[in-house]
């Protein structure tokens, strides 16, 4: 068999060259990182249960109306999706103050926004990822203003949509980064959603502990990444209690 052509390797994913032209085969690896790659680790499990939770996510957006690259779970590890052009802009949505907000504007951890707050960030691995206002968006020509306000209007139905469907699991969305991308259909470009929504990108509390089921669990190294990441997929029904999760080994892509 062939070796598959890697397109892009970044720290939790792999993208492949997909089946079929347009297309992509997003793997997910089991390597977690935290402050830009400066506290790095192999985290057996995690690759699989992301895969499982964007899938279920991803599906639903679809279902939805919201645009996705998604277009189904081909293993374990491995979806396909189609291929964009990645907009250079993480988009933060926040709903109750955690991480790096509450430092910046000294906003204690838990409170309840006043009301859904957007943030952009520039995806730059070298500058550490800075906060950046739709200035420097157009200004730096990183995405146009109609890209800034699909962007926008996607996001308040994304988290919308994730708030209920975590509440009715009994998990608080305090915050999320969505990555978007320009996908190209004959001289049409269009703004969809891209890359993953899963316990490494979200901020997931349970709602009567406040217990962590995201990826604050290794930044702060309080362990126990696996079985939160776990109970959120048990939660949404997407694995059954004991299913095993932990597959080395060679993939392989139908
Ligand atoms: P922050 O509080 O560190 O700015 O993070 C906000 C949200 O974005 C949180 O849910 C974690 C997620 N996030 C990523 O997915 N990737 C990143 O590189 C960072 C910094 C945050």
């Amino acid at each position: 068999m062939a070796r598959r052509r890697i397109l892009y390797e970044g720290k939790a994913k792999v993208l492949y060259a997909g089946p079929e032209p347009g297309t992509l085969v997003q793997h997910f690896k089991d390597d977690a990182t935290a402050f830009n790659a400066e506290k790095r680790d192999t985290v057996e499990g995690k690759g699989v249960l992301n895969n499982r939770i964007s899938e279920y996510v991803f599906s639903h957006l679809n279902e939805i109306g919201v645009p996705t690259h998604f277009i189904k779970r081909l293993n374990m590890r491995e979806q396909l999706v189609h291929e964009v052009e990645i907009i250079p802009v993480e988009v933060v949505v926040r709903n109750i103050a955690a991480g790096s907000i509450t430092k910046r504007l000294g906003v204690e951890e838990g409170t309840r926004l006043p009301r859904s707050i957007i943030e952009f960030f520039y995806k730059s691995d070298e500058l550490g990822d800075p906060m950046i206002s739709e200035e420097h968006i157009t200004a730096f020509g990183w995405a146009n203003p109609q890209e800034i306000d699909d962007m926008m209007s996607l996001a308040i139905r994304i988290n919308d949509f994730l708030g209920g469907m975590f509440a009715a699991i009994g998990i608080r969305l305090v915050d999320f980064k969505l990555e978007f991308g320009r996908q190209v259909e004959n001289d049409m470009v269009r703004t969809i959603l891209a890359d993953e929504i899963s316990p490494d990108t979200c901020r997931l509390w349970d709602a009567q502990t406040n217990n962590k089921l995201d990826k604050d669990r290794f930044r702060r190294d309080m362990g126990g990444l696996v079985e939160a990441y776990r109970e959120v997929a048990q939660r949404l029904g997407i694995l059954q209690e004991n299913e095993p999760i932990k597959t080395r080994g060679p993939v392989l892509v139908k």
